[in-house]
């Protein structure tokens, strides 16, 4: 397709929905308005492992205004065909602490909160497994995971000048969006259209939903519609149902005809939400004496479950970054007792590009030369792992305009040689990077409303990252109308196909369908359409990306600022310098990159998700324990992005904004925190006990009472 004309695209315009959001009065999944509702709570297990024995319900069912309960003997039975995830209340197994057991419905969220409290259930409890190890005999290596031997990567850790061979950990993460996981649940007779049941629900993708809903009940996709115009979040955490999404629609069978809501607490979603999965990572770098690369090797060993397998895909960023002779990558996984892993913003990189770049920084003190410098020398010409061509890859100069923007130049390398006050002072540097995806089989509708007005409608997802207005940029260049005379309709299975607002495929995929219908539009009828004609075009695979290796890069800067005497670590400023193809609108791309490099201040501070071994449950399971960024935890926060339109991409020059904005950050910050300590933190969090204990010899701190203490 040829290029779009650039005109709406590229303005800063303010969320079609803003004010409807900050009003209060964007009906979210959990507030539709029913005549009727009845409410569901969820009763989870206290086991991690075993057997249901007895479920008394006879105290729920005394509660005024308890309808129902509904557990394995009483629940419908559902296709073995479905997620395993959503395949709940089916057998009297318990397979991790956490689980849904049975569910209450009351005519009151009181009463089913109350109901489900005094639910009594018998559990005959089995061995259970749930701390992730390196040495488990339970690891294995997954079929569905790739592996990577180029080259002997032995051979090169065995002779090389200078090597790297360390061990990086990252811990559970919650995605923790504001607005929980909720759906509100409704079986109907089919009508004109054959929908039977509705799903209101807070979703990353509509069609997802209601396919794998369907599939669960044996339906058919067309008799399940699933509306989600409001996301409050979802980083992942939404991009495919949950079983709060399933066990409404059991319970709501009872009730036909009634909507059914549910919305977990809190607590639940720390188990039912999904979370990123923690990992180890064995990292191996060998190289000369001058930072040359010989070898990369990337060991991944991620947790699962044994509801259903989930792969961490750590070591994706290893085949790109840095040319290397030889190069190792692969994957074990430990299907543990505990709830289920899913997305969360950049699953895979932004655990591994933690170890990657945290690596890279050891390899520059190791061998002297600047971190910048040694990214700069090990730049390969064409992509190591399958040879392809590179498509506009901009690290380089995201890195160089980075270091002019940020104050790179004149950095002592020595770590501990800048105090401010109490205040040890380092910067540290990390790259990131995003692959640029763009999913076929998006369809998009354009129809005239007459009076020079046009609605677009495609099944996508807004989750707050300014989608819908995006859409309507876009489709108002296609259409050359201004953007005041474009509706966009999203949010609805019935609505043309999308795929799901994940991997930040979603400009590029619905925008591509969006810029096709537009144009079959104007082929079709003309620039005076009749009002009420309409057109629909869908996209197909893209071409592109099959002939070149297509990435987002960009490079993060860190100033962290470590206490002498508490140890406490604080970034005192973040930049990232972006390469993401055109910013379509510049005020909801910045929002994305700060959002995901606040995201990655979390990871790399503040957010530690515990599982208790003991008991398989997740300790951390509230805001409090679980700490994400708030405002009094965040810096200066810049991101700034290069000049650039991607012709190869799509007709609209963009690639994607929401993930790369956090990979790469908790790397900066810890080597930061080396540059200002000397201490090399592996594991995330970093945090204050980490550095209660400074090397007596830091160069800062000669003379300082500190040092002496
Ligand atoms: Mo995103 S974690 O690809 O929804």
């Amino acid at each position: 397709m040829p290029a779009l004309v650039a005109d709406a695209v590229g303005r800063p315009e303010p969320r079609v929905e803003g004010r409807l959001k900050v009003t209060g009065t964007a009906p979210y999944a959990y507030e539709v308005p029913a005549a009727d509702p009845v409410f569901l709570h969820l009763v989870t297990s206290t086991v991690a492992k075993g057997r249901i024995t007895r479920i008394d319900t006879d105290a729920t069912q005394a509660i005024d205004g308890v309808v129902a309960v509904v557990d394995h003997t009483n629940a419908p039975t559902l296709s073995a065909d479905g997620d395993p995830e959503l395949r709940a209340l089916q057998s009297d197994r318990v397979a991790f602490r956490g689980q849904v057991v049975a569910v209450v419905l009351a005519e009151t969220p009181d009463a089913a909160r109350e109901g489900a409290r005094v639910v009594e259930v018998t559990y005959a409890e089995e061995p259970h497994l749930a701390d992730l190890r390196a040495d488990g005999p339970e690891l294995y290596k997954p079929d569905s995971m790739p592996t990577v031997r180029q080259g002997d990567l032995d051979g090169a850790m065995a002779t090389a000048a200078v090597t790297v061979d360390e061990v990086y950990s990252t811990p559970l993460e919650h995605a923790s969006p504001m607005e929980p996981h909720a759906v509100t649940a409704r079986w109907t007779e089919a009508g004109s259209d054959g929908v039977v049941l509705t799903l209101d629900a807070s979703t990353q993708s509509a069609h997802g939903t209601a396919r794998a809903i369907a599939t669960l009940f044996g339906l058919d996709p067309d008799q399940v519609r699933v509306r989600s115009p409001y996301v409050g979040g979802g980083f992942g955490s939404k991009g495919m149902p949950h079983v709060h999404d399933a066990v409404a629609a059991i319970a709501a069978r009872v009730v036909p005809g009634r909507a059914v809501k549910l919305a977990m607490t809190r607590q639940q979603m720390f188990a039912l939400a999904g979370y990123r999965a923690p990992t180890i990572q064995r990292f191996r770098l060998a190289a000369d004496a001058d930072g040359r690369l010989l070898g990369i090797g990337h060991d991944v060993i991620a947790q699962s479950s044994t509801v259903k397998e989930y792969g961490e895909a750590a070591a994706g960023v290893t085949g790109h970054l840095y040319a290397a002779p030889s190069r190792t990558s692969g994957y074990r996984l430990a299907a543990l007792d505990v709830a289920v892993p899913t997305w969360m913003r950049a699953p895979g990189e932004m655990p591994g590009m933690f170890a990657h770049e945290v690596a890279m920084d050891e390899l520059a003190a190791a061998c002297g030369v600047d971190p910048i410098a040694l990214r700069v020398r090990n730049e390969p010409e064409t992509d190591p792992v399958s040879g392809k061509p590179f498509a506009n890859r901009r690290l380089l100069e995201c890195l160089r305009a980075g270091a002019q923007r940020f104050g790179w130049s004149g950095r002592d390398p020595r770590p501990g040689t800048r105090l401010d006050g109490d205040w040890l002072v380092g910067t540290g540097v990390a790259a990131s990077s995003f692959p640029y995806l763009r999913f076929p089989g998006n369809r998009a509708r354009v129809r005239a409303d007459g009076e020079g007005r046009f609605t677009v409608q495609i099944g996508a997802a807004d989750i707050g990252t300014g989608a819908v207005t995006v859409l309507r940029q876009i489709a108002a260049d296609a259409l050359e109308r201004p953007t005041a005379a474009v509706a966009v309709e999203i949010g609805d299975s019935s609505l043309p196909s999308a795929t799901v607002a994940g991997g930040s495929s979603g400009t590029a995929s619905w925008g591509s369908a969006v810029v096709a219908a537009a144009r079959r539009f104007r082929e079709e009828h003309g620039d005076a359409p009749r009002p009420g004609v309409l057109s629909e075009a869908e996209t197909n695979a893209d071409e592109a990306a099959q002939r070149y290796v297509m990435y987002s890069f960009g490079a993060q800067f860190a100033e962290v600022r470590v206490n002498v005497w508490t140890g406490e670590v604080r970034a005192a400023r973040l930049f990232g310098m972006f390469s993401s193809g055109r910013i379509i609108n510049p005020r909801t791309a910045r929002s994305q990159y700060i959002g995901g490099m606040t995201m990655g201040l979390g990871s790399a501070l503040l957010e530690g998700g515990v599982i208790d071994p003991r008991f398989g449950h997740v300790v951390t399971q509230d805001l409090a324990s679980y700490h994400v960024p708030s405002h009094a935890d965040l810096p200066r926060i810049e991101a700034e992005w290069l000049d650039e339109v991607d012709e190869l991409a799509n007709p609209m020059g963009a690639r994607g904004v929401g993930e790369i904005g956090i990979v790469g950050v908790a790397a900066a910050v810890a080597n930061a925190a080396w540059h200002a300590t000397g201490m090399r933190v592996r594991s995330l969090p970093l945090t204050t006990e980490q550095f209660v204990d400074l090397p007596g010899d830091l160069p800062a701190l000669a003379g300082h009472p500190a040092a002496y203490a």
